[in-house]
């Protein structure tokens, strides 16, 4: 169960890191974290190798000469290399983080829902926890932490942790680097349970109670289905809208976009989502990021299980009807490599993995599995699964072999390393209608207009516009498909909203498929590099990056 993790420079084998002490101070003057964090270790051999990017090492265990920082890697960042005395199992890092941290976002007031106070987020997923905390970045080395964060009056810090006191945390269980996670900001809280709540700036807070109301009972149907929830709290953390991810599973305190927040509580599979990686990913995880649908196959396909416990099974085959044409529309153009469940990313950065490939081929794995093997003894084997592995990290071979002990004959081989969807792939059935009505949920509307054909005249687009008012749509997702049509189409009277949703939204999955869109053409990338001239300072360094390789 240990593999090679060829996005680490760290040597766990020889030294690992189990638990972390974090002392940091927040200036948002400087953009910084400053501060200190102390490392224990076992085992303990001579050389501790840890990962960071960026980071600024003043001292460690108070001297400067017992260190060194390696060149930077584009994608790796540098490899820290901290000489141990025989016998030390302890190392106390004085550091601090650069303006550019690549997986923190800092934000002025202005790009907040308040508009009065700056606001500060992480994002480790996928290697960005080395550029906050100087670590063993690989989601195969688990550690246990607490933390004191000093914040400035009146704004509050939370962490992915439990929390001890105001500014106060710890994690009693072992999790991988990406799930470390921290925000600071003027935010409230609402309780929607008994150990479920809403942490959220207060504009924000009422509609994200209202729309989140069902959280309680999808903690209680998921462990129904899978066995105990075991990290205490499950609290959701909206944040501003250049979150560049709908949602990201931070042990007790799930982050998520704004723009999941429709009024309708008709994106709330999200929450599921999220919900679900308590058990796939957080509780067993990916060992390597090229066995990343592990986590998220995984958590799709309990996503849909505890949607279709909450809102019936039609909701939930309507969604990921919705999910797998979205798998078909990317299989059209993905490279094939990038078709196989199992991937190769060697020299790649991690992010460049998500695609719908792990996700929704993986989910569907898990669905053939099902209907194959029955659902009783299909559940009886994922929650034994959930037992064997529980705090460890495994890959795809684990993953066979478990199959295996209750399966002899099952062979998967050709979902996870050939490309494409197998013959034998089920296909969830859902009957669309065809005339729109008012009532329609979000996922009819998807599904109608992407059925349409890519052009439409502005006429066209003018009339429906009039008859569903799709430009001033308060969906997002309605909204970001609509813009897509506008541009395909040349509509020019959704082209105010389209600069306003890009200058505010900054989740990656809308906002580049509209920048590609523009660059299509010579006009339309020219309106795409004005409006992002002035977007760009507000998106999320994994937006900029995103959005820099397409218009560049
Ligand atoms: N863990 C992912 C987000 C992630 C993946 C961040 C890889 C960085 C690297 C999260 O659980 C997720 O999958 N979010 C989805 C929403 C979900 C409903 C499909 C997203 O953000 O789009
Ligand atoms: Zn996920």
């Amino acid at each position: 169960m240990s593999a090679a993790d060829i996005h680490s420079y760290a040597n766990p084998r020889e030294s690992r890191v189990r638990h972390i002490e974090l002392d940091l101070a927040v200036s948002f003057e400087e953009r910084r974290l400053r501060g200190a964090a102390a490392l224990t270790l076992d085992p303990a051999g001579r050389r501790l190798i840890l990962d960071t990017r960026d980071l600024i090492i003043r001292r460690v265990n108070g001297r400067t000469d017992n260190f060194r920082l390696g060149a930077k890697d584009p994608i790796l960042g540098a490899p820290l290399e901290i000489d141990l005395e025989p016998g030390e199992r302890s190392v106390l890092i004085e550091y601090e983080t650069s303006p550019a941290a690549s997986g923190l976002q800092w934000l002025e007031p202005p790009q907040t829902a308040g508009k009065r106070h700056p606001f500060l987020y992480s994002q480790s997923q996928a290697i960005h926890a080395r550029s906050w905390i100087p670590l063993q970045d690989s989601p195969g080395v688990r550690v246990t932490f607490s933390a004191r964060i000093h914040a400035p009056v009146p704004l509050k810090a939370l962490m992915a942790a439990r929390r001890v006191r105001d500014g106060h945390f710890h994690m009693p269980l072992p999790v991988p680097s990406y799930l470390m996670a921290l925000a600071v900001g003027d935010v409230e809280f609402r309780p929607l349970g008994a150990r479920c709540g809403v942490w959220a700036e207060p504009a924000v807070l009422d509609g994200a109670a209202r729309e989140f109301a069902d959280v309680e009972k999808m903690v209680t149907a998921a462990e129904r289905l899978y066995g105990r929830y075991r990290w205490g709290r499950y609290d959701l953390l909206v944040l501003p809208p250049s979150f560049p991810f709908g949602g990201m599973e931070n042990p007790c305190l799930t982050f998520a976009t704004p723009t999941v927040i429709a009024g309708d509580r008709s994106l709330v599979a999200l929450i599921s989502h999220e919900l679900a990686h308590s058990w796939s990913g957080n509780l067993v995880t990916n060992a390597t990021w090229n066995d990343f649908w592990l986590n998220e196959g995984f958590t799709t396909y309990i996503e849909r299980r505890i949607q279709e416990a909450l809102y019936g099974r039609a909701r939930s085959e309507m969604e990921m009807a919705v999910e797998v044409g979205e798998l078909e529309e990317e299989l059209r153009h993905l490279p094939e490599a990038d078709q196989k469940l199992v991937l190769d990313l060697k020299g790649r950065d991690p992010d460049d993995g998500m695609t719908q490939v792990p996700y929704v081929k993986g989910a569907l794995l898990l669905r053939h599995l099902e209907q194959k093997h029955g659902r009783e003894q299909w559940d009886q084997w994922l929650r034994g699964y959930f037992e064997r592995f529980a705090f460890q990290s495994i890959t795809t071979a684990d993953f066979v072999a478990e199959l295996r002990r209750a399966f002899p004959d099952e062979d998967v081989s050709e979902w996870l390393y050939q490309p494409g969807l197998p013959k034998s792939a089920p296909r969830p059935r859902y009957e669309f209608g065809s005339e729109p009505r008012r009532e329609w949920t979000t996922q009819e509307w998807l599904h109608w207009l992407r059925g349409m054909p890519e052009r439409l005249p502005a006429e066209r687009m003018a009339e429906l516009d009039r008859r569903w008012g799709f430009t001033k749509s308060g969906n997002s997702e309605i909204t970001a498909q609509w813009l897509l049509m506008a541009v395909r189409s040349g509509y020019e009277a959704a082209y105010e909203r389209l600069e306003r949703f890009l200058m505010e939204v900054g989740r990656r999955k809308f906002v580049k498929p509209l920048y590609a869109e523009l660059a299509k053409t010579p006009e339309g990338l020219g309106r795409a590099r004005r409006i992002y001239e002035r977007a760009r300072p507000g998106y999320h360094p994994i937006t900029r990056a995103t959005v820099d390789a397409l218009l560049k």
